[in-house]
């Protein structure tokens, strides 16, 4: 496997417009109380139970992770996000709803991919990766083989691997990156059905953007699967 560290990079912004007094006292008070804890990692350690696991890299404003966790109250979510108003919209939603099975990781994914004891995740959700267009930025998108080798480590045998992009460039980046392991199968059957919104996977804000400039969204589900 790559050395994680070796592939440790955040890009992008850490904050955008000034919170308003609601967002910012969410990140006083409820994000501390929801911030996983320093060193390893695990279901009981985050839960204090062995309940199924799931990571969502990147999770935005946290629409996503909200609306699994909603759907699924007896498994536990932790998302990953290093832009602050993003987590700021996640708190939002977890103090609306009163959601009480996500943990947050303001910072990069990785962080919290290291800690995890290996086949310990069920899914790992990646919905509209930075798509690092120029091809001289190619090693900064997260589909490469040390996220990847990673992440394989991380799920449990029959886990998913949840991919979304509206971008050609790194859709046909990651199909090859993808198409050369052997740890993962796509659960594509047509051509087609990937391009499906499935019930248990609504677009996010991103994919809400691109569809309304004529882009389409495309969704890959991998299924880790013994090398
Ligand atoms: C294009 S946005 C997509 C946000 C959201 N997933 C959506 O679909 O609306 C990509 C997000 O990934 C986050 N990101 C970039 N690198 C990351 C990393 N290494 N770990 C966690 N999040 C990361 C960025 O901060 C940004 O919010």
């Amino acid at each position: 496997m790559t050395d994680p560290l070796s592939i440790r990079r955040l890009y992008g912004r850490a904050q955008g417009h000034p919170l308003r007094e609601r967002q910012a006292g969410l990140i006083e008070t409820l994000l501390p109380t929801l911030a996983i804890p320093e060193g390893p990692l695990s279901a009981r350690r985050l839960f204090t139970d062995e309940r199924p696991l799931h990571l969502e890299i990147g999770f935005g404003k946290g629409e996503h992770l909200a609306f699994q966790a909603v759907r699924n109250p007896g498994d536990g979510y932790i998302g990953a996000e290093p832009f602050l108003n993003g987590v700021a919209g996640l708190l939002a939603d977890i103090d609306d709803a009163a959601l009480t099975n996500i943990r947050l990781h303001r910072g990069d994914a990785l962080d919290v991919l290291e800690r995890l004891p290996d086949a310990s995740l069920s899914t790992v959700w990646l919905l509209h990766p930075d798509p690092w267009p120029k091809a001289r930025h190619a090693k900064r998108r997260f589909v490469n083989p040390g996220p990847m080798d990673l992440i394989a480590a991380k799920l449990k045998p029959g886990g998913h691997f949840k991919l979304a992009t509206d971008h050609p460039r790194y859709l046909r980046h990651a199909l090859m990156v993808m198409a050369a392991r052997p740890d993962f199968e796509w659960t594509a059957e047509t051509p087609f059905h990937w391009q499906n919104v499935p019930q248990d996977w609504p677009d996010t804000r991103f994919a809400a953007k691109a569809r309304a400039l004529g882009h389409e969204v495309w969704r890959l589900d991998y299924v880790r699967v013994p090398a």
